[in-house]
């Protein structure tokens, strides 16, 4: 799949954020090994801390549903969903996606529109991660 068809994806995820406390939309679109995206938007409590990001809802959702194996994440976000700036992936995250995905691999696309967009592997954004083969 293409890089433009999964940021469309995205935008789709996005529209779903529940996001009552901060106003800031994400939506996450995660593709998995067997060619299915899994969609994730952010949903927010108002507890504060059971607070979900959008790249764990996909990933739940991917993996509640049998899927353990991934090929790439995108990634948008923004103040009331306007997409100004390019949203990366927060701690947690990166480390939930270290659970499942191969860093010297896993694609992460942080878009802004179907054209302005960047890709990483996960080893980029956690260099030096601490992974299941840690414990091996
Ligand atoms: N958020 C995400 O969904 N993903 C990230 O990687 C960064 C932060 C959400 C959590 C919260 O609902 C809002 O953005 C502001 O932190």
């Amino acid at each position: 799949m293409s890089e433009q068809l999964l940021i469309k994806e995205a935008f789709e995820a996005i529209k779903f954020a529940y996001v009552p406390y901060s106003n800031f939309k994400v939506g996450a679109a995660l593709l998995s090994k067997s060619g299915k995206v899994y969609h994730g938007c952010n949903i927010e409590s108002a507890s504060y801390t059971p607070t979900i990001c959008a790249e764990r809802t996909a990933f739940s959702k991917a993996v509640s549903e049998g899927e353990t194996q991934f090929d790439a994440i995108c990634i948008i976000g923004g103040k009331k969903g306007n997409i100004e700036n390019f949203t990366y992936p927060c701690g947690v995250c990166r480390q939930v996606m270290m659970e499942f995905c191969d860093p010297a691999t896993f694609k992460i696309i942080i878009a802004k529109s179907l054209t302005e967009y960047q890709t990483y592997t996960l080893a980029q954004l956690l260099p030096f991660g601490f992974g299941p083969s840690d414990l091996k």
